[in-house]
């Protein structure tokens, strides 16, 4: 949709119990051979798709017309488990348009928001049931489920004009990764960023 004219407004339900939002516009799965080459520990990658090729996380998308001033919606939800020692994650993106903010409402499971921007400053903040988490414009953005056993579910909503750069953080990774160490999340140096 390229105008907002005939545009109205709406509601939708959030199910946290079954992970759903009602009457989504889309639903997209992203599978381990989609993030090959961004975990750090390219043995255990390989093994584990030979094995099968695992969901890792699912969005449930509320479309809204892409202009300047709509907002895009949606739930994310990050499945437990790791590559090696490092936790399941999404792709990560920058914006497209580099100056738009993402809300982001954790209501199910624990993990981070992994971020970083071009000017070279990087934050993770926790995500817990109840946490908002508000991501400024020109920081990229990856959520990592820390749990073994819960999903890690978030309701978001951006500027539905922003758009999606997956390709600056798939040739450079994020600075840091968070991987388990000693049954604990540790945020390490990403030994492959450049
Ligand atoms: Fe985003």
């Amino acid at each position: 949709m390229r105008d907002n004219k005939n545009f109205k407004p709406f509601t939708y339900k959030v199910d946290i119990k079954n992970e759903e939002i009602s009457n989504p516009d889309n639903h997209i799965i992203r599978k381990l051979s989609s993030m090959k080459g961004q975990y750090m520990d390219e043995k255990a990658y390989e093994e584990m798709i030979k094995k099968e090729d695992c969901i890792l996380y699912e969005v449930y998308e509320k479309f809204a017309p892409e202009v300047e001033g709509e907002l895009l919606q949606g739930m994310s939800i990050v499945h437990p488990g790791k590559v090696g020692n490092e936790y399941f994650m999404t792709k990560g993106h920058f914006h497209q348009i580099l100056d738009t903010a993402e809300f982001y409402y954790c209501v199910k499971g624990h993990g981070y928001m992994m971020m970083e921007n071009p000017e070279g400053d990087w934050a993770a903040e926790e995500l817990l049931p109840n946490t908002v988490l508000y991501v400024p414009g020109r920081w990229a953005h990856r959520s990592i489920n820390i749990k073994s056993d819960e999903d890690l579910v978030t309701i978001f909503a951006y500027p539905a004009n922003a758009g999606h750069d997956y390709a600056t953080i798939e040739t450079k990774g994020f600075r840091k990764l968070v991987i388990e160490e000693n049954g604990k999340p540790e945020i390490i140096d990403n030994p492959k960023w450049k």
